[in-house]
């Protein structure tokens, strides 16, 4: 199997049930190398699941999903991160009480070599590593400006400042491509337009990114292409004019929201 030089991460034919219900079907997507791509669908419409596909954490029943060209269908969520596929997750009640710098801390990726004898050692590695974890976490809380919380409970963050540690932990990984679902949500105005100036920063830097999101000012102001899914499916895929204009997605809109 092969994929495009253009393509970062591919879900190839994908189809997934919960039982009896037909959750995706037939879902063929592509990520663009060096871009942004949207998922955008009504509610239900098997977004999150895809991007749970894509990450490893549900497989799926058919199809395959290609990273840099390689089949990681039957891999583990943590061997695909190792390969540079990301996403973020919520901060969870347990990381909420927590510090911003040990959330951080707690995502760095284990060093090769480093075994659990050297870690009881407390060896001269493993300080190395815990220092170049610690200047990591600094540069990107400093980047997005919470270093000065960084020793604040990460459940005393807003909304927003949680999507932007989020993300922070998904970049400690140093991925190549990062899923975000929902990154907007709940987050007021100022900050998503801080959070979709960051991602573009990070895009001209080289990172790929995969965005699930309603907010239709940011995925107009960053995605191209957007891929439209409608229960389970495919509806379309095109530039935010082109899905936009699309009476089938609207379509899928009213019926979603009804
Ligand atoms: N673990 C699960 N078990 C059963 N049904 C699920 C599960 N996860 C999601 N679903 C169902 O699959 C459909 C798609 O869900 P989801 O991918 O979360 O939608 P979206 O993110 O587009 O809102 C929904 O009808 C949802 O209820
Ligand atoms: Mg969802």
């Amino acid at each position: 199997m092969s994929t495009a030089p253009d393509v970062a991460l591919e879900a190839r034919d994908i189809g997934l049930k919960f039982g009896t219900f037909v959750a995706l079907e037939g879902v063929t997507v592509t990520f663009r190398r060096g871009g942004i791509t949207g998922i955008v669908g009504p509610n239900g419409a098997g977004k999150s699941t895809l991007f749970n596909v894509l990450g490893g954490q549900l497989r799926a029943d058919t199809g395959a999903v290609l990273l840099h060209g390689q089949d990681v269908s039957r891999s583990a969520s943590h061997i695909r991160a190792r390969h540079g596929l990301t996403r973020t997750f919520q901060i969870s009640r347990e990381l909420g009480a927590l510090t911003v710098l040990e959330n951080l801390l707690l995502a760095f990726p284990r060093q090769p070599g480093e075994g659990v004898l050297a870690a009881l050692r407390g060896g001269a590695s493993v300080r190395q590593a815990e220092d170049e974890a610690i200047s990591r976490a600094r540069a990107l809380l400093e980047r997005v400006g919470l270093w000065r919380l960084a020793d604040s409970p990460a459940n005393a963050l807003s909304g927003g400042q949680k999507k932007l540690l989020e993300l922070c932990r998904a970049l400690m990984l140093e991925p190549r491509i990062v899923l975000l679902d929902e990154p907007a949500a709940g987050v007021n105005p100022v900050l998503v337009g801080e959070l979709g100036d960051f991602i573009r920063t990070l895009c001209d830097e080289g990172l790929s990114f995969g965005i699930v999101e309603h907010n239709m000012d940011l995925i107009a102001a960053l995605c191209d292409p957007i891929h439209v899914l409608a229960e389970g499916r495919l509806l379309t895929s095109g530039t935010f004019a082109e899905i936009s204009s699309n009476a089938r997605v609207t379509e899928a809109y009213l019926g979603g929201v009804a």
